[in-house]
C-alpha cells in the first residue's frame, strides 16, 4: 500500500480514513473540512463514481438499479483505497455489503459518524438525488436496520446529533490523532 504523503499543513495520514453514516451524517461536510483545515487530501466516493461513470447516482439506480449501483461502489471503493491515503467520504449503503467492510478494514480506519433520521431530513433539502431517502418512515426504518452495520464496521464512532461540522470534526481529529492515524509533523 502506498505511504502517507506529506502536505502544507503539517499532517499527514497513515492509511485512509473511512466515513460512513446514514446519508445526512455529515461525511463529506466533516471530511472537506478536514482536509481544508489540517491540509489533507479528500474524495467523496459517490462524487468519484459519478465522475467516472458519467452518470449521476439517481439515474444509475433508475436506469440499473441498486444491484448495479452496489457493483460500481465497490469497484471504486477498492480503487480509492489502493491510492495513497486520504479522508474518504462514502456512500450511506456502503455497510451492506460484506466485501466493502473487509476492504474498508483491510486497508484504513473507519470513523463511523451517528446520526437520526430526523435529524438527517432536516439536514437534506432536497432528497431527489438520494433514491434511498424516499420518505422520513423509510429513514427511520433504514437507520434502525443499519445502525448494527455501521456498528460493526466502524473503529470509532462519533455522534453529529445538535452538533456543527466544525465541533465534530475536532473529535474527529482527535480520535485519529489518538489512534496514530493521523499523524503531526514535528
Ligand atoms: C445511499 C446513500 C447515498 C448514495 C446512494 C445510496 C444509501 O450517499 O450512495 O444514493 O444507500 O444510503 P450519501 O450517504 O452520501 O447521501
Amino acid at each position: 500500500m502506498p505511504t502517507g504523503r506529506r502536505h502544507a499543513g503539517g499532517y499527514t495520514l497513515t492509511k485512509p480514513v473511512y466515513f460512513i453514516g446514514f446519508m445526512g451524517a455529515g461525511k463529506t461536510s466533516v471530511s472537506q473540512y478536514l482536509a481544508l483545515t489540517l491540509g489533507l487530501a479528500s474524495l467523496d466516493a459517490d462524487e468519484y463514481l459519478e465522475l467516472l461513470e458519467d452518470r449521476v447516482i439517481a439515474d444509475i439506480f433508475a436506469e440499473d438499479g441498486e444491484d448495479a449501483f452496489r457493483d460500481l461502489e465497490t469497484r471504486y471503493l477498492k480503487e480509492i483505497s489502493e491510492r495513497s491515503p486520504r479522508l474518504i467520504g462514502c456512500g450511506g449503503g456502503v455497510v451492506k455489503r460484506a466485501q466493502n467492510v473487509r476492504i474498508m478494514k483491510e486497508h484504513g480506519y473507519v470513523v463511523y459518524l451517528g446520526v437520526t433520521a430526523d435529524e438527517a431530513a432536516a439536514r437534506i433539502p432536497n432528497t431527489d438525488s438520494r433514491p434511498l431517502f424516499k420518505n422520513l418512515d423509510v429513514a427511520r426504518k433504514t437507520v434502525a436496520e443499519r445502525e448494527p452495520l455501521y456498528e460493526a464496521a466502524a473503529d470509532v464512532y462519533v455522534s453529529t446529533t445538535g452538533r456543527e461540522v466544525p465541533e465534530i470534526a475536532d473529535e474527529v481529529r482527535d480520535r485519529l490523532l489518538e489512534s496514530g492515524v493521523l499523524v503531526k509533523e514535528s
